[in-house]
């Protein structure tokens, strides 16, 4: 359908900007969608939104990148968080939403994966009570940048069947849950490593986390937040009142192994 080939497929991350200004009003855009649309993970968690501009890349690249690389934008958004549970998640899925929208405004975008989040705040110069929650590098594309799409695993490594040790039967799915599948396939992720996989039941698809030894403890719940929003964004843009994401533990047993860990499930 629609959102998912013509947003969510269209979106990879850029690491060659053009140094053109983003304008205030896709800016306003932006925080318009943040204050307005209902695309919260956990209700309750106070969150807040800035924007820095490229003056910030050297109070950023200290703490902020892998290898040691800060990408340099004309952009970047900042979400901070009040600490609770699953407040991570929350933050990814808030502001996947918001690299989502910035797709539709023709912008380009890069996650930023954070060395130390204290650090961070203080080099901003903030002090709002909150954590630093994700890091996200914006604005458009650079014409000259040739950089290739990172590859992205399939639905069918993706999904499994309604536990952990069945195969997933992939082949009776309505195509707006077969779009909500390649949406969370084609998710952004640290190291594009994807290390995640759905169980997909009858009436339930749940997340679960794989082992994943470069990946921190942040960057996986930011990741898991990210996968979530893309599948729900894909149900949401047809069926507004698209159930939720519940961190609620499963009824049923997942056959887990031991190294893997559920996170949540939602309702199709
Ligand atoms: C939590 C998180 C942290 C990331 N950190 C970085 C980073 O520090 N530097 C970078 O170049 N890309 C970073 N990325 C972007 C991923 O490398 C990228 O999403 C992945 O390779 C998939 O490519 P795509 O975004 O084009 O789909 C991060 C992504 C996530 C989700």
């Amino acid at each position: 359908m629609q959102y998912y080939e013509n947003i969510v497929k269209k979106r990879n991350s850029c690491r060659g900007f053009s140094a053109r200004k983003v304008p205030e009003e896709a800016l306003a855009g932006i925080r318009k969608y943040y204050e307005d649309v209902e695309s919260v993970l956990v209700e309750g968690i106070g969150t807040e939104l800035k924007f820095y501009s490229s003056d910030s890349y050297e109070l950023l690249k200290q703490h902020v990148g892998y290898n040691g690389i800060c990408i340099k934008a004309p952009n970047y958004l900042v979400l901070y968080s009040d600490k609770a549970d699953h407040y991570l998640e929350n933050a990814g899925y808030i502001a996947q939403g918001m690299t989502l929208m910035m797709a539709e405004l023709g912008l380009a975008s890069c996650w930023m994966t954070i060395d130390d989040a204290a650090a961070v705040k203080k080099a901003l110069s903030e002090d709002n009570g909150m954590e630093v929650a994700c890091v996200v590098a914006f604005g458009y594309r650079d014409p000259e940048n040739k950089e290739k799409r990172a590859p992205k695993i399939t639905i069918e490594e993706l999904c499994l069947g309604k536990d952990f040790r069945t195969e997933a039967n992939l082949v009776r799915l309505t195509r707006e849950l077969e779009d909500c599948l390649r949406a969370c396939a084609h998710s952004q992720s640290f190291l594009n490593l994807q290390p995640y996989r759905l169980l997909v039941d009858y009436d339930r698809v749940s997340l679960v986390g794989l082992p994943s030894e470069m990946t921190n403890e942040a960057d996986r719940r930011l990741n898991y937040g990210i996968v979530m929003f893309n599948f729900y964004s894909v149900m949401w843009a047809v069926r507004p009142s698209a159930p939720k994401w519940s961190f609620e533990p499963p009824e049923r047993d997942l056959r887990l192994p031991e190294d893997v860990e559920y996170v949540a499930s939602i309702r199709i």
